[in-house]
């Protein structure tokens, strides 16, 4: 049972479920497959009523919007996918960039997509657990630390926050953006199983979880948005005929990697039903470490 996996254990599920959803990507994007998600990003694609910010970038958008000024940063991206987050800001504010995945398979596209745009001297890709020690990636610190959509995964979210803020120079920024559970959410909830099981998301942070991670880390909050108007919904009708088929290719499938596949594209049916609900927000939260001066982040026990 998740609860019960040691740390190695989960982040191995977690790299396993990310190199056969990135398979299965890189597959139908070969078949032709448009819609959906974008090649480099693996975050929700949400509305964009601007021509010129694609729905892959409307985060990205308004994370350097709201970030304001930052020349050449130094920065971590905690999850990074095939890199699309670490290509967009190079692109835009140069500096030095390392994504940490837990994907083989994400880790080795991102390094291809580096060196076919000649940034592979700025955007460096690593297999390394941002829960791991991250000092000899990043020695003096990092200015930013981006995680998008991928503390939802951490075990401990408290502790990842924490860690994840000692890699921060003073004056650092954490940005998240995740799905957060409201905290009237109960763990019991059929929806929320299942998309905590289908998404490999067994401890996702509630907002109260969050609060107390960024108290814990000394971090305080400069910006938080309620990005959830911009999530696409279906109508209820289509999204239930999509449950029921799901279903019904689960027990032909049963237990196989396409089986698991399946399993993951129900957990995202079950997280829009919880938005329907009203029981799940999608947050932009920018967070700032202490200058010099102020206490150090503490560790959680
Ligand atoms: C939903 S994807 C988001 C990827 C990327 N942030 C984006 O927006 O395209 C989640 C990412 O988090 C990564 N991840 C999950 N747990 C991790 C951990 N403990 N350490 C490093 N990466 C992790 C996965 O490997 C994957 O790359």
């Amino acid at each position: 049972m998740a609860g019960l996996m040691t740390g190695a254990a989960r982040e191995s599920r977690v790299a396993r479920y990310y190199d056969w959803l990135s398979r299965y990507h890189s597959l139908v994007a070969r078949l032709g497959h448009k819609g959906g998600f974008d090649p480099l990003t693996v975050h929700r694609l949400l509305r964009s009523d601007r021509a010129e910010v694609a729905p892959a970038d409307v985060a990205h958008d308004r994370l350097l919007t709201t970030l304001g000024p930052i020349a050449a940063p130094r920065v971590i991206d905690a999850g990074s996918g095939f890199g699309g987050t670490v290509f967009y800001m190079c692109a835009r504010l140069d500096g030095q960039y390392d994504g940490l995945t837990l994907s083989p398979v994400q880790q080795a596209r991102a390094a291809r997509e580096a060196a076919r745009r000649g940034v592979a001297g700025s955007c460096r890709f690593h297999v390394r657990s941002y829960d791991a020690d991250l000092t000899d990636v990043v020695p003096g610190g990092a200015d930013l630390v981006v995680a998008i959509e991928s503390l939802a995964h951490s075990a401990d979210p408290l502790r990842s926050v924490v860690h994840l803020s000692r890699a921060l120079r003073p004056g650092g920024t954490l940005a998240i953006i995740d799905d957060v559970p409201r905290d009237t959410l109960g763990d019991d909830d059929p929806d929320f199983a299942a998309f905590r099981g289908g998404w490999s998301c067994p401890a996702i942070a509630r907002d109260r979880t969050l609060a107390a991670a960024f108290a814990a880390a000394h971090l305080s909050v400069e910006h938080d948005e309620d990005l959830t108007p911009l999530v696409p919904l279906r109508d209820r009708a289509a999204l239930e005929r999509l449950v029921l088929s799901n279903r019904r290719w689960r027990r032909v499938l049963g237990g196989s990697v396409l089986g698991s596949l399946v399993d993951s594209l129900h957990g995202g049916l079950m997280l829009e039903r919880l938005y329907r609900r009203g029981l799940m927000r999608y947050r932009f939260v920018l967070a700032r470490l202490a200058r010099p001066g102020s206490m150090r982040p503490s560790t959680p026990s």
